[in-house]
């Protein structure tokens, strides 16, 4: 078998070559940082830090944050929390040690801004605290989290640690999954679930406690709540309010809330040296996977972790690497495990778990691995200095996911991954000079760069009439907030004076983003909601189809089988209802390469829009074989985001030019049939501008659906009239942000 030879061959030589030149190569392509290169070939470091050759390092600022050794010897590595019970590995946490001077300080303070490393203990001890310290005899103790991984994964850990079932003394909430009970006394919750909860009770009566963790992240969620729980902390004195941060803006948090006390845990953090890329990298992937192998052959004992932009890089890297290793002789096992938000939760659970001996764990990670989530044993962490972040464009009017480089607070909070439990290094995958010169010091808050429809629907559900006047940390961009109006006021849940419609509230009343609660009320009067209901949900749950290495052209063809040539949604339809035809039937998902588990979630999803749906009194009627009112009804939803056929394949976006393409994998690919109008669900940014999930629509619904932006070219008589029409209504709102615009002004003049 030659080529099995031949492979196996240049394998060897490379292997040889490595092997020879694998001091050399260190020097020649890592930049140093701070300290010595001794441990990273598994030197253990001497204890350097008062060396006085630091202060000639190229990088002095971020090798000496890491250079704080503060704690004892590392007797804890990777064997820790094998050899340790539950209650010793509690009580080595950094928290532990001023347990009863933190809540002296909480019993004396209404707010209390708690700042600690990760992984000091904040997220899982602090609830569990002042449980002991007797206050969820007076309600329940609450704890926001950014991202709904860590509520679920924490919530878990906590449940562990005192020794209860999941779901009853401790639980937690994210959208669509409420696992808690009448016991619960410990919640974990996304921030936006607390956001909702103050929808219905405005003084947040159940909670005795509300810790805002992970308040540095400044979710767009946690921005919004600490203008409310600044007003209900006013209110009710016997509330306790704890803002937990990794370090930074802490002092900002102090400030906002009215000087409120700071308490420092005092950190427990290892040497980790810091080395920059020497040149700029082109293929971060390639390059991630290059230096986690280099680690894994050469490197002594410790567990890699791989920070990625997205769920795709996270794929490839790992299958790049779990390929490259298989190819390599005479090289230990290495653990390779992805996580990300949309990951099922079993599979999550797995980076948690202690490798078995002799096998080396290598976690590859979005930057929910930053502060959220801490893994233990982690001595190396290689960083390409990229994540996702969603992103205002004023220029499309719409938001959307690209890859931006990090700041340089999240750089450092990368690097310090790697020192939790030893000494560690951070392969930094971009040059020192990329690091001062085009990095942010620190990244810019979600309210100040997403689109706010859904915090400005909530707010004035919640009776805020001015915006502008509610009180942000860091307010938003006065466009961002004008622009936001505009849309739901375009979606008609707002009136030509800024308030909430009848169509504005029902909307409100669905955990949804606007165009979707929009999908939902118009199907309610098409008589279509039935259907309407399977697609929200659909697209509610993330990736439904997967694509086996191996088995590409075979799951393809099975995924084919589904297609409704004119619409993504309608495909999505079709699939729940064979699927319901199929008596729910995880062997036939399997069988079409559907995860089970994603189609159960839809369902469950589906259920809890229904029951949302029943309250407000809509009919559940189904459209029968009349597809079109399907379409008409996502027509009615998204037509801001239409686009106009131009090539094939092609389209540019109706209202501003700029281009936009199918995706390979939407149904409307290659049918030999391309729409002359399509209504997209969002816009992806990768190698070029993808809409994601679309549909066909007609020339004529654009213009019935959508008058303020288009108009069919009719008679010129009609055509004068709509256009008359659509003028009056535009500067009747023109008006209303004028106004708004010169309130603002004054505003600022006044101050
Ligand atoms: O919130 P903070 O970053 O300060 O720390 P934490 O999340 O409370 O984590 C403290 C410790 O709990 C970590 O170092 C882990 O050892 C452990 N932990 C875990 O094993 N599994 C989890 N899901 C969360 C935490
Ligand atoms: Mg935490």
């Amino acid at each position: 078998d030659m080529a099995v030879v031949s492979r196996n061959g240049s394998l060897l030589v490379r292997k040889f070559r490595e092997q020879k030149e694998r001091k050399k190569a260190q020097h020649k392509d890592w930049e140093l940082a701070g300290t010595n290169l001794g441990n990273i070939l598994g030197v253990k470091k001497k204890d350097d830090r008062e060396d006085p050759s630091m202060g000639e390092s190229t990088d002095f600022k971020s090798s000496q944050r890491f250079a704080q050794h503060m704690g004892k010897k590392s007797d804890a590595s990777s064997d820790f929390a094998r050899s340790k019970s539950l209650k010793q590995q509690r009580q080595y946490l950094p928290i532990y040690a001023v347990k009863e001077e933190l809540l002296n300080i909480i019993r004396e303070n209404n707010i209390v801004i708690v700042v600690g490393e990760t992984g000091s203990g904040k997220t899982t001890q602090l609830a569990q605290y002042l449980h002991e310290d007797g206050y969820s005899k007076y309600g329940m103790i609450g704890c926001t989290q950014p991202r709904r991984v860590a509520a679920m994964s924490v919530a878990k850990r906590v449940s562990e640690e005192m020794n209860v079932t999941l779901g009853e003394e401790v639980g937690y909430a994210i959208r669509f999954e409420d696992v808690t009970s009448d016991k619960t006394i410990l919640k974990y919750m996304t921030d936006g679930i607390l956001l909702r909860e103050s929808l219905r009770e405005s003084d947040l009566d159940g909670y005795s406690c509300v810790i805002m963790d992970e308040a540095h992240e400044r979710s767009l969620n946690t921005d919004v709540l600490f203008g409310l729980l600044r007003e209900v902390a006013a209110r009710r004195r016997d509330l306790k309010l704890i803002v937990t941060s990794a370090t930074m803006d802490a002092d900002k948090f102090s400030r906002f809330f009215g000087n409120v006390p700071m308490y420092t845990i005092p950190g427990r953090t290892f040497p980790v040296d810091v080395l920059f890329s020497k040149s700029v990298v082109e293929d971060y992937v390639e390059a991630a996977v290059k230096q986690a192998l280099q680690i894994h052959v050469q490197a002594r004992k410790g567990d890699i972790l791989v920070f990625m932009p997205g769920q795709e890089d996270i794929e490839v890297t790992c299958e790049t690497l779990t390929e490259r290793v298989e190819e390599l002789d005479d090289v230990a096992p290495l653990a390779v495990l992805p996580i990300y938000s949309q990951l099922p939760s079993d599979l999550q659970a797995k980076i948690f778990q202690k490798a078995p001996d002799g096998v080396r764990k290598c976690v590859v990670a979005t930057n929910i691995a930053e502060t959220s989530l801490t893994v233990d044993g982690i001595a190396f962490v290689v960083d390409p200095g990229y994540c996702k972040l969603k992103v205002f464009n004023s220029r499309i009017g719409m938001d959307a996911l690209s890859v931006f480089p990090v700041s340089q607070a999240n750089a450092n909070q990368r690097s310090g991954r790697a020192g939790r439990t030893e000494a560690g290094v951070a392969y930094r995958l971009y040059t020192l000079n990329q690091y001062k010169n085009e990095m942010l010091i620190s990244t810019i808050p979600e309210i100040q760069r997403t689109n706010l429809a859904n915090v400005v629907l909530l707010l004035k559900s919640l009776g805020v009439q001015d915006l502008l006047k509610f009180h942000f940390m860091d307010p938003p961009p006065q466009d961002n907030i004008l622009n936001s109006m505009y849309q739901l006021w375009n979606l008609g849940a707002l009136d030509n004076t800024g308030a909430l419609t009848t169509c504005g509230r029902t909307m409100v009343e669905f955990p949804l983003d606007p165009p979707l609660s929009k999908m939902m009320i118009v199907a309610c009067d098409m008589g279509c909601c039935d259907e309407i209901l399977t697609i929200v949900s659909m697209l509610s749950v993330p990736a439904i189809f997967y694509r086996p290495t191996g088995r590409e052209e075979e799951s393809d063809a099975k995924r084919e089988k589904f297609s409704v040539p004119e619409s993504d949604h309608m495909t999505l339809l079709n699939v729940y209802q064979q699927w319901k035809a199929n008596g729910y039937s995880a062997t036939w998902c399997n069988e079409h390469f559907i995860h089970a588990k994603a189609m159960r979630k839809v369902r469950e999803v589906r259920s809890q829009l229904k029951e949302i749906a029943e309250q407000q009194k809509m009919p559940l009627k189904s459209a029968g074989n009349d597809w079109d009112a399907i379409r008409k009804c996502i027509c009615a939803a998204y037509f801001h985001h239409a686009a106009m056929l131009k090539g094939i394949g092609e389209y540019v976006n109706l209202r501003n030019g700029m281009p936009c393409h199918l995706h390979p994998t939407s149904a409307l690919f290659g049918m030999g049939f391309t729409p002359d109008y399509v209504v997209y669900h969002e816009l992806v940014m990768t190698s070029r501008e993808y809409m994601q999930s679309v549909t066909a629509v007609e020339g004529e619904w654009l213009a019935e659906l959508g008058p303020m932006f288009y108009s069919v070219k009719e008679s010129a008589k009609t055509r004068k009239e709509k256009r008359q029409a659509t003028k009056v209504k535009l500067s009747q709102m023109e008006e209303e942000l004028a106004l708004a615009d010169e309130q603002i002004k004054r505003r600022k003049l006044e101050q």
